[in-house]
């Protein structure tokens, strides 16, 4: 959820922790601050985005810092309230992510021994308690604070008159990096690719000091050793390289990544797990869950195979059978759902399979089988390459096991979405922006990409919008229909086709606009529809990604047309670390 950021080398630290946050602030962004150590400890936070708002924060002194940019949790967005936090010395300052569970038991007894607190968050605890054990090791004081801490964190502390930074890991990423006599820590690997790309990913219950003479980790007491690794992520990939907004480049990146995740060669023994299992089950969260209806209705009706999707959300507290796989699917690889659902499905003796999109996450570490997207770092907060290449992977899956008879089609996707590109949404964008509810209607594996289509477009535009099974809009929404009501409507060529034009025409009959998104040359659906969307007459197997592509540009240009913050929706974070 919230980003954080470390440095410490021969350069001026804030203009790194900076640039930094900035990279970071699809993690949330509703305030930031950072923390500098040169002749004392100074430090600038406030409300509001660090891109919009850096110039003081980067004219802090010193060579050693760290920096926060904020997704409120605990105490609403505002100055105070922003990392870092200090001790009532203003000598100590952390920053953190994740949640302090026992907060307020921790807070009352600290407050009896007469500490001050500032704000309202969990996370100025941390800091205080460090205080208590603070004699001039600051390794030492984080070492007996943490075990007084229930809950998730990933956490950075500095302290006047120590020269370290130190960093802390539970159940909250954070990764390290060794530059040229220069050091980082962050959230994740984007803030770090522009100096280097040797990393070192932190287990949970890992302590770590970076200091001018190199990086030492603790774990359970006692020294240990973490190897670094080579990140191959191409910094060009995380700018936007001319397009308005991340989401488009990102968009305008699926053929490749689509081709990449289809043809990546899988683990034989992953494959075998997915045939020994007796039954699959899938975890997951919001567009990602997505992504695994689709995966259901692809295998059971390719493979026979039956699944079982479960939103890692409910799973905690509402645990169905367990099933002999447990697959858990999350571009991040961090959201705190999915990870407890995957644990608890080890616990019951289930296998595990991860499929993330980056390397040394929360979940490699966990499930027993792990496969990659190949999206590269993904940017806006709405999630666009990272979903095409989960279908993608599951596709190649079926393929596999299928004995790779759809590997010619599976070859030709990506030549579909590059036509899906050129096609013109402005017409449609034109009727959704007017309206105030949008439906968005398909059957079969178009309901899932329907419940995406939806997903996709009240997030970055702000308007209503569902997603329905097509027959089941005449159980209730009916009601809703009106010209101010535009349904888009999912119409590729499949047993369903005819329903569903017998479903738009319905729909019609009750005033509302139709966008239909079908084959090109398809001259009934032309003739329905108020206006129609076309996709390339391809494959059966090629419709699901070509109308997904679609969705996406429609609910972009609808977003643009209104002129909303595409790449940094309102109240919303890219990584959910909380539960
Ligand atoms: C957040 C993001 C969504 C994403 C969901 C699950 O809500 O904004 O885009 O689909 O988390 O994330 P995951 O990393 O598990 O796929």
């Amino acid at each position: 959820m919230c980003g954080i950021v470390g440095y410490l080398g021969m350069k001026q630290a804030a203009p790194m922790l900076v640039s930094g946050l900035k990279r970071l602030e699809y993690r949330g962004y509703d305030s930031f601050g950072i923390a500098t150590i040169g002749s004392s400890l100074v430090s600038a936070k406030k409300c509001g985005r660090i891109s919009e708002s850096d110039g003081y924060a980067a004219s802090l002194e010193g060579r050693m810092g760290i920096g926060h940019t904020r997704w409120a949790t605990h105490g609403v967005p505002n100055d105070v309230n922003s990392h870092p936090h200090l001790d009532c010395t203003g000598s100590i300052a952390i920053v953190h992510n994740g949640i302090i569970e026992n907060y307020s038991v921790l807070r009352r007894h600290l407050e009896g021994r007469g500490h001050h607190f500032a704000s309202e968050t969990d996370t100025e605890v941390i800091v205080h308690i460090i205080e208590e054990y603070y004699t001039g090791d600051l390794l030492e004081a984080v070492k007996k604070t943490l075990p007084h801490l229930e809950g998730s964190y990933a956490i950075l502390a500095i302290a006047e008159n120590d020269p370290r930074i130190i960093a802390a890991r539970e159940a909250s990423p954070l990764v390290l990096g060794i530059g040229d006599g220069e050091w980082f820590a962050a959230s994740d690997m984007t803030p770090l690719l522009d100096y280097t790309q040797q990393v070192v990913f932190l287990e949970d219950g890992d302590i770590a000091a970076l200091s001018p003479d190199g990086i030492c980790v603790f774990h359970e007491g006692v020294e240990v050793s973490r190897s670094a690794e080579r990140i191959e992520w191409d910094i060009e990939a995380a700018k936007k390289g001319g397009f308005a907004h991340f989401m488009l480049k990102e968009i305008f990146e699926q053929p490749k990544v689509f081709y990449d995740s289809v043809s990546a060669a899988i683990d034989p023994a992953t494959i075998r797990a997915i045939q020994d299992a007796g039954g699959l089950m899938v975890v997951a969260c919001g567009t990602s869950y997505h992504a695994a209806l689709i995966f259901r209705y692809l295998i059971e009706q390719l493979c026979q195979i039956p699944v079982r999707v479960e939103l890692a959300s409910e799973f905690k507290y509402f645990t169905p059978p367990m099933q002999d796989l447990v697959i858990a699917v999350t571009q991040s690889g961090e959201t705190a759902d999915t990870i407890a659902a995957l644990k608890m499905a080890k616990a019951h003796n289930c296998g595990t399979l991860g499929i993330t999109n980056v390397l040394g996450s929360s979940v490699t570490r966990v499930a027993d089988h792990i496969v990659y997207t190949q999206a590269g770092p993904e940017i806006s907060v709405a999630a666009t390459k990272s979903f095409i290449a989960q279908i993608a992977v599951f596709l190649n899956l079926i393929n596999n096991l299928c004995d790779r008879q759809y590997d010619e089609v599976l070859h030709t996707v990506h030549q579909a979405i590059e036509t899906v590109l050129l096609e013109d949404i402005s017409v449609a964008a034109e009727y959704c922006k007017r309206a105030h509810d949008i439906f968005f209607i398909g059957r079969g594996v178009m309901y899932p990409a329907a419940l995406e289509g939806a997903l996709k477009m009240k997030e970055i535009t702000y308007i209503h919008a569902e997603g329905y099974a097509a027959g089941e809009l005449k159980h209730g929404p009916f009601s809703l229909l009106s010209p101010e009501t535009p349904v888009v409507a999912l119409c590729t060529p499949g047993d369903s086709y005819a329903v569903m034009l017998s479903n738009i025409k319905e729909v019609k009959a009750r005033g509302a606009p139709v966008i239909g998104i079908g084959r090109e040359g398809d001259r009934e659906l032309a003739e329905v529809a108020d206006v129609m969307i076309s996709v390339p007459p391809t494959h059966p197997l090629t419709d699901i990604v070509t109308t997904s592509v679609v969705l996406q540009l429609l609910a972009y240009h609808t977003a643009n047309a209104l002129g909303r913050d595409i790449d940094k929706p309102r109240n919303l974070a890219k990584s959910v670390t909380v539960e």
